[in-house]
């Protein structure tokens, strides 16, 4: 949650001074209890000057299988929108407000379980570190976590979305919604919700070196 005091006892702060150090410090994060269901961490990836970061929520069952961000169908639709913006995802840092996979058993089926304040906030410091380190010139929120994490309070997305904010000195913000959602829309708005995604995210092409 955003907030300037720096928590001097998480571990974010005596993990160094590269995004490597962080990634490997938060191997063994203990900061929430989500980490004693999860497979792993599943830290940022992308260069590490990127100038375009994506928050998600939280990573999905194949990212906590994997230990990569947005692997799975949720990632593919991303991919696929950046790629309609001509936005190559190699060139920007994707990475969650939460780094541990929060589900629930129904069946034979690990089920998403939305983080609450509390998790979100125990793994804020990951993420401020992670943009203090890659100093990205602007932050995209995917979805109702990411900006919360992010803002440090609820903020509705649909009337926040598709807007270029000044998050920080030099550093903007841009809220849309989670590629999720499009995947559970119904049948006939998907066409148009995917639409609306794809012209949010095309205001980050102009923060592309
Ligand atoms: N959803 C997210 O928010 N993050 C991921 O990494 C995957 C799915």
């Amino acid at each position: 949650m955003k907030d300037d005091t720096k928590n001097a006892t998480h571990p974010a702060e005596q993990a160094g001074n590269s995004i490597e150090s962080l990634r490997k410090a938060a191997m063994s994060c203990r900061a929430c209890p989500l980490w004693e269901n999860a497979t792993q961490t599943v830290f940022g990836e992308g260069p590490s000057h990127a100038p375009v970061m994506l928050v998600g929520e939280q990573p999905g069952d194949r990212e906590d299988l994997t230990g990569h961000p947005f692997v799975g169908p949720a990632g593919q639709l991303l991919a696929r929108a950046l790629t309609a913006v001509g936005i190559p995802r190699e060139e920007v840092y994707v990475t969650n407000a939460v780094k541990h996979f929060k589900f629930e058993i129904r069946g034979k089926r690990r089920m998403h379980k939305k983080p609450v304040d509390s998790e979100i906030a125990a793994c804020y410091d990951w993420l401020r570190r992670e943009i203090e380190l890659v100093t990205p010139r602007l932050l995209i929120a995917l979805g109702a976590t990411a900006a919360r994490s992010l803002l440090g309070r609820a903020t509705p997305i649909t009337v926040n979305r598709g807007k270029l904010r000044e998050y920080a000195s030099g550093v903007s913000l841009l809220i849309t919604v989670h590629p999720s959602f499009l995947l559970r829309v119904p049948d006939r708005d998907k066409d148009d919700e995917y639409d609306r995604f794809v012209n949010d995210l095309k205001l980050a092409r102009a923060f592309l070196d």
